[in-house]
């Protein structure tokens, strides 16, 4: 019978070194968790060092603000527990691993299937996918491994936001279920529960937000601009809903659209295109990343 408790998880995988797995091995690494992170090509990893070097900086100065001392520590102590890896079955060895990849059902389904056969069979998998079912995922696996893979879903930058959705299917046990929450609080996260469903909670409320605001463009109803003061000064939002966009990828944005209308599981009316979105995305024009979305970041 399966039972493993928070103190047998001591090391943690992630495969894909972008924003969202370095954020993850950041954090991970923080709460002093043997992290590998694991992708592709050297560049790729090299980047993904780069994001937690910068991120890590900003954490210690926050936390020992009058102490370069203990801030260096930190950082230290931190960026010992990761090791770099090109090598994705040297994700296996670890009791934990969580995959941010491409958003491609293919290619995770063949990722997991290689780490099924390489893992020991206590290792827990989890997906960070955002708008995958985690089930579909899962189904690369062996029926055993089912009752340990999870969704774990953690929200940009993963080093600020303090949320971590765990996506619970019908086969994931509950001694499982338990780990993961106490992983996720020791990562300084709070874990909330969702079954599999189309972009869990934030991302089924987010998402249909900014496809509104998006149609409101459209329409000419209002600016950009004054859509985001709007939503900031009126609702209490961090950042506007154009703005938030942009942050998080308009071509991730649409991808998360476009997958629940071709899958029907949502309110056509919530997935209804907008022809602002599709013009950017079309253009090459991503958000933040690519220096120009709905606004221009390349001044
Ligand atoms: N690394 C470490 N710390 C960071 C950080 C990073 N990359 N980015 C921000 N922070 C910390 C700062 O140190 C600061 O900490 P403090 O308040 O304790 O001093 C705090 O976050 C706020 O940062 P700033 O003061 O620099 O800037 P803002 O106050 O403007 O906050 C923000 C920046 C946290 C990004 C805020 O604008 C925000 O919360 N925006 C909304 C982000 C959001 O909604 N993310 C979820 C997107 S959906 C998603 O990810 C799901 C996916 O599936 C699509």
């Amino acid at each position: 019978m399966y039972s493993r408790r928070v103190a047998a998880i001591k090391s943690v995988s992630v495969i894909g070194a972008g924003l969202m797995g370095s954020g993850i091995a950041q954090v991970a690494a923080q709460a002093d968790y043997k992290v590998t992170m694991v992708d592709q090509t050297d560049a790729a990893l090299q980047n993904g060092k780069n994001i937690i070097q910068k991120s890590i900086e900003r954490v210690a100065r926050k936390k020992f603000a009058d102490d370069k001392d203990k801030q260096q520590a930190f950082i230290n102590k931190a960026l010992d527990n990761i090791t770099l890896s090109t090598d994705s079955l040297a994700a296996a060895q670890s009791d934990l691993i969580v995959e941010a990849i491409v958003e491609n059902i293919d290619v995770k389904q063949k990722l997991f299937a290689g780490l099924d056969k390489a893992a020991s069979k206590d290792t827990i998998f989890a997906s960070n996918t955002s708008s995958l079912p985690i089930t579909a995922i899962a189904s690369a696996t062996t029926a055993e491994r089912q009752t340990r893979f999870a969704g774990l879903h953690f929200f940009n930058p993963v080093p600020a936001m303090k949320l971590v959705e765990i996506i619970r299917t019908a086969t994931l046990t509950d001694a499982v279920y338990q780990d993961l929450v106490d992983f996720s609080i020791k990562t300084g996260k709070t874990p909330v529960e969702c079954k599999d469903t189309p972009g869990f909670i934030v991302n089924r409320l987010l998402v249909p937000y900014m496809m509104e605001a998006f149609r409101i463009l459209d329409r000419g109803e209002a600016s950009a601009k004054d859509i985001d003061t709007a939503m900031k000064l009126g609702a209490g939002m961090p950042m506007g809903p154009i703005e938030l966009a942009d942050f998080v990828g308009l071509d991730t944005t649409k991808f998360i659209v476009d997958g629940w209308a071709k899958e029907g599981r949502i309110e056509p009316a919530l997935v209804q295109p907008s022809k602002t979105l599709e013009d950017l995305v079309a253009k090459g024009h991503l958000g933040r990343k690519s220096g120009k979305g709905f606004y221009d970041y390349s001044k």
